[in-house]
């Protein structure tokens, strides 16, 4: 696969937003797409070519779905990684790789790759039991914790704040397979996304900038380039560069980071797909991260990564008590306003803190930015 090929069929496992945006990134080199999502009215089903429609877990509908398709790739990480794996030993081209994926799907695995491969990442100790958190929580300065589930979270899902004290008494219980992780204190949360083409090229896109909401643990809000110092910026792209190298697979990465406040550059997680954090990138730079993982799995060169004008993103979530039908309040009033542009994802219903869409807007100055973004932040709700 060199050049654009005329027929080619990509297999999504998922459906949800990623696949959506994915798969209208494809459309201007007439990619065919099939999608592989439990609901045959997921987001991504409005521009799919064909949805098979079944559980991510289950090994026969991947089959189904990487017979008729010339790459696989995955929008989510909650899929079966055993029957991705059976399928690269079959000769199917999978991109990201099953190993990558197996590897991610844990969060104990994860920190445990980064250490192992000199990839600064916060302490951390692997828990089995509660005397196993009585006993590491001991290890670690300062009375709060971050406890982590090893495998399902999602969203800050499975990821909980505790004290010493209450692991000591008894009110935190053990909540099985987990690590437990220093508490990053004033930290800032920054993404790289990194493309790595199949034929051992890299590439990264100028640092993210990330606000979250800090009940919902969304992302909110965020900005880029990232206003650092230039010796930060460098330090946090090589942070990121050496953890995707480690994980020696083609594929769309999001490096998540912390930066404390001795300005150590931490690696929080990796996404190893389209992530929350690039969707400016749609409007904000010359290639998507949608467009890149296109050209990714195609076969093609990597695109430019520069930005077009310094851009920021903002989540659009369901609020408090909104369910059912919903429509986007100020619509008009930001549709008139020059370097703004709705997304919407196509979910059927509005729920509390549910993803609905986002917005990217565009500036010239990052100044301008911060005022056009407080305004469009005020008008991103919905009406239910
Ligand atoms: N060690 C930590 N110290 C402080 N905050 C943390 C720490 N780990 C996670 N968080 C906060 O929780 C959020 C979700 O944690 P993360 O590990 O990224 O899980 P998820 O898979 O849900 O995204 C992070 O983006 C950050 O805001
Ligand atoms: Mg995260």
């Amino acid at each position: 696969m060199s050049s654009l090929p005329s027929k080619i069929k990509i297999g999504i496992i998922g459906g949800g937003q990623l696949g959506k945006m994915l798969i209208e990134a494809s459309r201007p080199w007439n990619t065919r797409t099939v999608v592989l999502e439990s609901d045959k009215n997921c987001p991504a089903s409005l521009v799919a070519d064909e949805i098979i429609v079944g559980s991510l877990m289950d090994a026969d509908k991947i089959r189904e779905l990487a017979v008729v398709s010339d790459v696989v790739t995955f929008e989510i990480e909650h899929i079966n990684a055993e029957a991705l794996k059976s399928l690269e030993e079959q000769g199917k081209k999978v991109i990201p790789s099953a190993a990558v994926l197996q590897l991610i799907q844990d969060k104990g695995l994860q920190k445990e790759f980064y250490s192992k491969n000199q990839i600064p990442t916060a302490k951390f100790k692997l828990c089995h039991s509660q005397q196993d958190l009585i006993t590491f929580s001991d290890e670690f300065d300062g009375t709060q914790l971050v406890v982590k589930h090893r495998k399902g979270g999602y969203d800050g899902k499975g990821v909980e704040i505790v004290t010493k004290n209450d692991i000591h008494t008894g009110r935190y219980i053990y909540p099985g397979p987990c690590l437990i992780e220093e508490y990053c204190e004033d930290m800032t949360e920054y993404s790289v996304i990194v493309a790595a083409d199949q034929f051992g090229n890299l590439i990264t896109y100028p640092l993210i900038e990330m606000y979250f909401n800090p009940r919902s643990n969304l992302v909110e809000f965020l900005f880029s380039p990232a206003e650092v110092t230039e010796d930060l910026e460098k330090n946090c792209t090589e942070v990121a560069l050496q953890a995707v190298k480690a994980l020696n697979s083609a594929g769309l990465f999001a490096v998540e980071l912390f930066v404390d406040k001795e300005s150590r550059v931490l690696v929080n997680e990796i996404a190893p797909r389209p992530h929350n954090s690039g969707h400016h990138t749609i409007e904000g730079s010359y290639t998507s991260q949608f467009e890149q993982l296109n050209r990714i799995l195609l076969g093609l060169p990597l695109g430019n990564t520069e930005m077009v004008k310094p851009s920021a993103m903002i989540n659009l979530v369901g609020g408090e008590n909104q369910l059912g039908e919903y429509k986007l309040k100020f619509a008009n009033e930001l549709l008139q306003l020059p370097g703004v542009y709705i997304h919407l994802y196509n979910k059927k219903e509005i729920k509390p803190n549910r993803k609905m869409g986002h917005i990217t807007v565009m500036a010239d100055s990052i100044d301008e930015l911060m005022l056009k973004a407080k305004k469009v932040q005020e008008m991103a709700v919905f009406e239910a």
